[in-house]
């Protein structure tokens, strides 16, 4: 099995007519070659997560490399979300919800008894589908985390502006910081979350699908804002747009469903590499089929 390196852009996936498979990603799309650190930030051993007895998601094992950015793509129900959701615990806020095998964040182990959940949250933050700034102004909305979590803060000012300067958002909110966050257009308020997200100094961001409620326009910008917050931050992202993907990550982890004799899907893990490789050389069967429309 061996997809073409040479790209064919298809934007109606009916047209794709070629008898070779056409990886949908044009070779201007795909990100520059991951940086030469490969330094683990986090990395997960066999974890599966369960909703009661329900296995989501099975038996995943991959690292996370330091100031890159990880995507995690695949259909729709196969484990992302909760996947992304196992590293920073956020998964103990849903009642039921357990998680099985390890996650390491510098090689402590995130569910050890000892470890602070708020911490870990604070250390590796994140950024959702739809826009959730508080009802509060611009200025609180990126001062709240610094001040619920008791961080030393010799100016409050220099810090929200450092953050919202830090989420491409200050030059546009300057003038205006006492105003609502909720006044401000979709983008901005993901950007607003962004630097939220930053302003408690958090080492790994995730995002989980965080353009999929934006417009094209917003989301070219979020999307460079990822390029530039990677060199701080670690990032990993959910998005169930190739595309992005292969724009802006540089390893991808494909994630697919099996579904059992009882008829019930499981999540797990394909294949995960180098953002450039996996859209032009899988190794898994299923990857090539996603990647080239054929399903999902
Ligand atoms: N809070 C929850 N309670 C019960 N089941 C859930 C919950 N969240 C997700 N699931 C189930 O877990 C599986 C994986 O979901 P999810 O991680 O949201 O997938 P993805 O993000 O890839 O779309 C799905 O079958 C979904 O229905
Ligand atoms: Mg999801």
């Amino acid at each position: 099995m061996h997809i073409p390196l040479r790209f064919q852009e298809v934007t109606d996936m009916t047209t794709a007519t070629s008898e070779r498979p056409t990886v949908h990603v044009a070779p201007r799309d795909l990100a520059p070659s991951a940086p030469a650190s490969t330094a683990t930030v986090m990395e997960l051993s066999k974890v599966s997560v369960y909703y009661g007895n329900y296995q989501a998601v099975r038996d995943t094992s991959l690292a996370i490399p330091q100031n890159q950015i990880t995507a995690m793509i695949g259909p729709s129900g196969c484990g992302k979300s909760t996947i992304l959701r196992s590293l920073n615990r956020m998964n103990d806020l849903i009642p039921g919800a357990r998680v099985t095998g390890s996650v390491t964040y510098h090689g402590q182990d995130v569910y050890a008894k000892d470890v602070d959940p708020i911490e870990v949250r604070r250390r590796i933050g994140m950024v959702f589908q739809k826009p959730n700034p508080f009802p509060k102004s611009i200025y609180d909305n990126v001062a709240y985390g610094p001040r619920v979590t008791g961080m030393t803060v010799s100016n409050m000012d220099d810090l929200v502006e450092e953050a919202l300067v830090g989420a491409a958002l200050w030059d546009e909110v300057k003038d205006k910081l006492k105003t609502s966050g909720l006044a401000l257009s979709g983008g901005q308020q993901q950007r607003l979350c962004i630097a939220r997200t930053i302003a408690v100094r958090p080492e790994v961001i995730l995002m989980d699908e965080p353009c999929s409620a934006l417009d094209p326009i917003a989301t070219n910008k979020i999307e460079d804002l990822m390029h530039q917050l990677a060199q701080t931050y670690t990032l990993v992202i959910v998005t169930h747009n190739m595309q992005q993907a292969a724009r802006i990550s540089h390893h991808t982890a494909f994630f697919t469903a099996d579904v059992d004799a009882a008829g019930e899907r499981h999540g797990r893990l394909v294949e995960f590499d180098q953002t450039g490789r996996l859209f032009t050389n899988p190794k898994d069967k299923r990857t090539e089929d996603y990647i080239t429309g054929r399903f999902g």
